[in-house]
C-alpha cells in the first residue's frame, strides 16, 4: 500500500521490532496507557521527544531524536512501559543556552553558570550532586551517571528549587548536556 505523506511525529509499538499494536502521536499526549498497554519499539519521524513512563509526564523519562528504536533498551529504557510524551520545538533563535547550578536547594551555595556539554561533573566540578538549577535558556538534559548514562532528566527554561522538580528522587547528577536538533 502507498504511504500517505502525512506528518506522523512518533510511533510507539505494543512489540519489538516495529510489531504489534501501534499509537501514534503528533503532539503532546498525556496518557495513552490505556491504548498500549506495552510498548517495546518506536520510530521517531520528526522533532525531538520526551517519553515517560507513567500518565502526566511522570516517571522514567527518555529523550528520543528522530531516528528507529527497535526495542525499548535502544532508548535506555528501564521497562516496557511509556504512558506520556512530550514533543520538543528546539528552536535554534531562542535564548543561548544556559545553566546555572547549585550544590544546594533554593538556590543557595555557590552558583556555577554553565553554557556547554559536561560528560563529567565529578571532573569539572567540586561536587557530583545538583540539589537546584535555574535553566536560563535552551533544553538540557541532566544524567545520573558519567557520559550521558542512566536516569535521564528534561529541563526546560524555569526554575527547579529541588530534584524532585525536574523528576527525579536523588540529586545524583554527574553529566548533562544541551539538547540541540
Ligand atoms: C493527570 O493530571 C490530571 C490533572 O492534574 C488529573 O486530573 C489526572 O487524574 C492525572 N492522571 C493520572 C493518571 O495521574
Ligand atoms: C509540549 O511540551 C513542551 C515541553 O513542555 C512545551 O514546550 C510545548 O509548548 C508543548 N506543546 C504544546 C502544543 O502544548
Amino acid at each position: 500500500m502507498g504511504r500517505v505523506s502525512i506528518s506522523l511525529d512518533i510511533i510507539f509499538y505494543e512489540d519489538k521490532n516495529y510489531q504489534g499494536r501501534r499509537y501514534e502521536c503528533e503532539s503532546n499526549n498525556t496518557n495513552f496507557h490505556s491504548y498500549l498497554r506495552r510498548c517495546n519499539s518506536a520510530r521517531v519521524e520528526t522533532g525531538t521527544w520526551v517519553i515517560y513512563e507513567r500518565p502526566n509526564y511522570s516517571g522514567h523519562q527518555y529523550v528520543l531524536s528522530r531516528g528507529e528504536y527497535p526495542d525499548y533498551t535502544s532508548w535506555n529504557g528501564l521497562n516496557d512501559r511509556v504512558s506520556s510524551c512530550k514533543m520538543i520545538h528546539v528552536v535554534a533563535n531562542g535564548d543561548p543556552y544556559k545553566i546555572q547550578l547549585y550544590s544546594k536547594g533554593e538556590f543557595a551555595g555557590p552558583v556555577f553558570e554553565v553554557t556547554e556539554d559536561c560528560p563529567s561533573v565529578l571532573e569539572k566540578f567540586p561536587w557530583s550532586e545538583v540539589h537546584s538549577c535555574r535553566v536560563q535558556g535552551g533544553w538540557w538534559v541532566f544524567y545520573e551517571h558519567p557520559n550521558y548514562k542512566g536516569h535521564q532528566y528534561l529541563l526546560e527554561k524555569g526554575e527547579y528549587r529541588k530534584p524532585v522538580d525536574w523528576g527525579a528522587v536523588c540529586p545524583a547528577v554527574q553529566s548533562f548536556r544541551r539538547l540541540t536538533e
